[in-house]
């Protein structure tokens, strides 16, 4: 048993849909979450800047003696597969998105053709299809930097008849339609929000695999198998943290959490 809380972060509000699945798989847990509203996007940026960002963000969550660090960033985590990010950590237990994600892909496609969407410097680094291939060499990839659906996310245009998203996701996914892609991979955490729209135009019999609760369910199997998941009878906490405007972050975290209540939304610098 332990008691000290789970730290995720991610670049903004991306990281919440790891969130939301982490507090209805294990309601009991703490979680203090970072984004990092200021400097979002970290998908465009370089893999330098993105592995300086991150480990600021990994001292950031230490303070709080958390036993886990989820990085519920695609980015961050395609970094990670080459980067020695946790290399001076005090944090023995982290998680990047990458391998619970192809997991999950590689057993929902039928037809073993898969499409990976996330942003640019996650589709650049080739992870994802380094990590298929390294489970199942037969899979076919297909991959697309979706650079817009970030900035529609931070911006609360995520409605499944929101005609600007839309028409974004039309223009992206076309080529995975094309190429008939059973499974796809929302490389991005940010992803998840836009599901309705990106199933709307990919068609309800593809499968959607959502980056941010695949790494909750690891976080849940991992902590159950260690003999580190929480034990108390009341509802564990959440705090939040954004490191630009306390007021967009906390309309987004109604949105996509879906209410406010009994959640501690701060701002805070990481640097
Ligand atoms: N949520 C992010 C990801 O999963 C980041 C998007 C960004 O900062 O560009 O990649």
């Amino acid at each position: 048993m332990n008691n000290a809380a789970i730290g995720v972060f991610d670049s903004g509000v991306g990281g919440l849909s790891c969130v939301k699945e982490l507090t209805a798989l294990m309601p009991h847990e703490d979680i203090i979450y970072l984004g990092d509203t200021a400097r979002v996007p970290y998908g465009t940026k370089s893999v330098d800047t993105i592995a300086r960002y991150a480990k600021e963000d990994i001292a950031f969550l230490e303070k709080f003696n958390v036993k886990m660090i989820l990085i519920a960033c695609g980015t961050v985590s395609s970094v990670l597969m080459s980067r020695p990010l946790f290399e001076d950590s005090t944090v023995s237990e982290y998680s990047g998105v990458i391998y619970p994600t192809v997991a999950a892909a590689c057993a929902a496609t039928r037809n073993d053709r898969i499409g990976v969407i996330g942003t640019p410097a996650t589709v650049r680094s080739g992870c994802y299809g380094r990590a298929i291939r390294e489970l199942r060499s037969d899979i076919r990839v297909f991959s697309k930097a979706c650079p817009m659906f970030v900035p529609l996310v931070e911006n609360g245009y995520t409605d499944r008849d929101d005609p600007v998203a839309k028409l974004i996701a039309e223009e992206y996914l076309e080529g995975m339609k094309r190429e008939g892609v059973d499974t796809l991979i929302l490389g991005c955490t940010h992803y998840p929000h836009l599901e309705g729209v990106i199933s709307s135009v990919m068609g309800s019999d593809v499968r959607l695999i959502s980056s941010g609760a695949e790494i909750a369910k690891y976080a849940e199997r991992t902590l159950v198998s260690s003999g580190n998941a929480a034990e108390r009878t009341e509802k564990g906490t959440l705090e939040l943290y954004c490191t630009d405007s306390e007021e967009l972050f906390s309309e987004n975290v109604e949105t996509f959490l879906g209410h406010k209540d009994m959640i501690k939304i701060s701002r805070c610098s990481v640097k």
